[in-house]
């Protein structure tokens, strides 16, 4: 009805889909997420239900994170920041092959289990098998209230308000800042941090809301980039380091939304099979913002230039090298590696979502997708 339509655009605030609307709510889902835990001045961070475990986890043998999806996209990055700051082993599983393979679990192991709607059938049924081996459950989730919420020893909600669009995106880049916060407090209190670290990390952490504004700002030109692409049969994501999981979780975006296939790989390993697709038709994506792994990317770039790739990248703004070697960039502000794929995420879901408007389809429900998967 003409009333229900109504309602519907009402909800939607002024954007055309939920889609649009949660990835540019991202400036302020963020800093829902820090506000009231982390003050940069100080510089400290507040989290009640992780506080109470804190010692268990500084003490940790090790820690496991389980989740499905987007959000085992944003286990992967914390598995990195982890390690880096915490030096704590930490593996990442699918929940559906961590409940079925009988795996070793021991008393005192943490157990993270990341969920946007928290109620994803596997990852609950992961998390209470852990449970009843010892393990100390954290639940990083959204839905509050929810089922792995409830089962859970403790954890962090990520604050990020009702996800209506079916792909998720303001739920991913909150799951990446708590469990920076998480990282960040607990390699503070173990002292595997140093100050001086913890210092920056805790302001660049602060900053990324304002950044990502700035990002959203290139809008227009990834809504053109999408208008060039679109027609691409396949489609391939690259990035090393913390942007790994974000070339994941770009090719991820583009097969929900547009169904066009998409594969993210590791940039050195393309060299292991996926170069054998690359020729005038295929669009590459480099997730190539500065970091550590910089000049690597740049090397890997040179490989599909050669071999006649598109290459579309996602760069640090003031990057002299990769515009002389991209036929497309979209720039995005300097940030420390830990914190950049929050910003370097979000013109990938942007430019999935563009392409889906561009073939005409439904971006808010795909088809055959569920926003949460409460059966196996
Ligand atoms: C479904 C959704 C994805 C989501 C995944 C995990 O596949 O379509 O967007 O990432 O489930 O859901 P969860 O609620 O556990 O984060």
């Amino acid at each position: 009805t003409k009333l229900n339509m109504e309602l519907a655009a009402i909800e939607k605030g002024g954007y055309e889909h939920f889609m649009l609307k949660e990835i540019f709510e991202q400036p302020n889902t963020i800093y829902d997420c820090l506000r009231g835990r982390l003050d940069a001045n100080v510089p400290n961070i507040v989290m009640s239900g992780i506080d109470k475990y804190a010692q268990q986890i500084m003490n940790a043998p090790r820690i496991i994170i389980v989740a499905c999806g987007t959000s085992w996209h944003a286990g992967l990055i914390a598995e990195y920041i982890i390690e880096e700051t915490c030096r704590i082993p930490v593996e990442v599983e699918y929940a559906s092959e961590f409940r079925y393979r009988n795996p070793v679990v021991n008393k005192g192991d943490v157990i993270i289990a990341v969920s946007q709607s928290g109620e994803t059938a596997d990852t609950l049924v992961a998390i209470e098998n852990a449970k009843e081996k010892g393990a100390i459950i954290l639940g990083i989730v959204n839905v509050v209230g929810s089922s792995i919420a409830r089962v859970s020893h403790a954890g962090a909600y990520t604050h990020a308000g009702p996800e209506i669009g079916v792909a998720s995106t303001k739920a991913f880049t909150a799951q990446l800042a708590v469990l920076t916060m998480v990282a960040l407090k607990i390699g503070h209190a173990k002292g595997s941090l140093s100050i001086e670290r913890f210092q920056a990390l805790c302001k660049e952490l602060a900053d990324i809301p304002e950044k990502v504004e700035l990002v959203l700002q290139q809008n227009e030109a990834i809504k053109a980039l999408a208008k060039k692409y679109k027609d691409a049969r396949d489609f391939l994501y690259l990035g090393r380091g913390y942007n790994f999981p974000v070339a994941l979780e770009g090719a991820l975006k583009l097969k929900e939304i547009t169904y066009i296939h998409a594969e993210g790989y590791a940039a050195a390993e393309m060299k292991h099979g996926p170069i054998a697709l690359v020729d005038e038709n295929l669009p590459v994506v480099f997730v190539a913002t500065k970091d550590a792994y910089h000049e690597k990317i740049v090397s890997n770039m040179q490989e599909i230039k050669a071999r006649k790739g598109k290459i579309i990248a996602i760069i640090t703004e003031g990057d002299a090298v990769i515009p002389t070697l991209a036929d497309d960039v979209i720039a995005v502000p300097a940030a420390d590696e830990i914190v950049a794929p929050m910003l370097s995420v979000i013109p990938l879901q942007l430019l999935a979502y563009y392409i889906g408007i561009a073939k005409d389809l439904d971006v808010d429900k795909p088809r055959n997708l569920a926003k949460s998967v409460t059966v196996e």
